[in-house]
């Protein structure tokens, strides 16, 4: 209370435009509140605070950080991370704090999954920010962590819901054709090590392989007399096939997915050179997703047996790929691809798992 009233003093006089005649009483007393104003806040506060020095050693923590471990904040000053953590995470707390320091930048919000002391991992957000000096040099870092594991599960259970959900679909649509629904999961595995392999991040990972499992969704409306005609389809029977891209389309369209997946499914069927279909779209106006899809459905399809004609083979398939690499079909995902089958001796690779 005493700090209080001292603090509105001080406002209430700067507030009225004058020039503030601080005491040496008054100087202290703000410096007072200032104090246990951020003590309050390093005590209470339910994350981890962490203050370092240029070495990365730690020079200060709060409570909650220093309970996590069970010990007390003084057992922890001086130490550096890789007395808590296991090397390779410690590894990466050390390159994000040189980051910060070096570049003067902060690192904002970056999730991460951390080994907790009794051997479970837990899901965190940490920012770190550089502390500077008067010249506006880096002089340590501060560090805010928080545990979002329980919000990070609550994700997941649904993101299962939603793709058992999908399993569920497909079995039901898998027995009256099973073929093409054979043929999404098969895509569906082949796009996800595609863009592992690419270095895509997990959730548009996960975002591919579901415009995987539902590129062909529009083929339920086509009869299957059409899609497993032994001979040659008419030109009417072939425009009837081509027509399961609009219907993918529209049967996704009214739902809220994630605004590129029916775009994708849209574009599977286009080529680099403008002569796919539906819109003829070039090189530049096709989504990366949709260039993945192409050449995971072409891989797919040539591989598989089919009732109008044999399996063409490993080496007749990646021809076609090699062939048209950079003319139909994205040159990086062909090398991927390419690279990925020789690896896995000339084998589909996604017949492995
Ligand atoms: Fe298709
Ligand atoms: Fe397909």
């Amino acid at each position: 209370m005493v700090y209080y009233v001292s603090y509105m003093k001080i406002k209430r006089r700067l507030s009225k435009n004058k020039k503030p005649r601080r005491s040496y009483k008054e100087l202290k007393s703000t410096l007072s509140l200032e104090r246990a104003l951020l003590q309050n806040l390093l005590d209470n506060i339910p994350d981890a605070i962490y203050f370092k020095d240029t070495d990365n050693r730690i020079i200060r923590v709060n409570k909650f950080y220093a309970e996590g471990f069970k010990l007390s904040p003084e057992d922890i000053i001086g130490k550096t991370d890789f007395d808590f953590f296991p090397k390779d995470q410690a590894q990466r707390m050390f390159e994000d704090d040189t980051y910060v320091l070096k570049t003067g930048k902060p690192i904002i919000g970056k999730i991460e999954r951390t080994l907790l002391p009794n051997g479970t991992y837990n899901c965190v957000t940490t920012t770190k920010i550089p502390i500077k000096n008067k010249e506006g040099k880096a002089i340590g870092t501060l560090g805010v962590t928080r545990d979002i594991t329980a919000y990070d599960n609550t994700e997941r259970t649904n993101l299962d819901m939603i793709i058992n959900s999908l399993k569920v679909l497909d079995k039901i649509l898998e027995t009256k054709d099973p073929y093409t629904f054979g043929h999404t999961r098969r895509v569906s595995l082949i796009a996800e090590r595609i863009a592992k392999e690419l270095g895509w991040e997990e959730n548009r990972v996960l975002e591919l392989k579901m415009s995987a499992e539902l590129h062909d969704i529009g083929k339920i409306l086509i009869p299957l007399e059409i899609l497993n005609k032994p001979g040659k389809l008419s030109d009417l029977e072939y425009k009837m096939v081509q027509e399961h891209v609009q219907q993918s389309y529209d049967m996704l369209i009214p739902y809220s997915f994630p605004s590129q997946l029916p775009e994708a499914i849209y574009q599977h069927h286009e080529r680099l050179d403008g002569k796919g279909y539906p819109r003829g779209l070039v090189a530049d106006k096709i989504l990366p997703e949709a260039k993945i899809l192409a050449i995971c459905d072409v891989l797919e399809a040539m591989i598989s047996h089919r009732p109008y004609r044999q399996a063409l083979g490993m080496d007749v398939t990646l021809q076609e790929l090699r062939d048209n690499a950079g003319n139909k079909y994205d040159k990086e995902v062909v090398d991927v691809v390419l690279r990925i089958i020789n690896e896995n001796n000339n084998k589909p690779f996604w017949l492995n798992s």
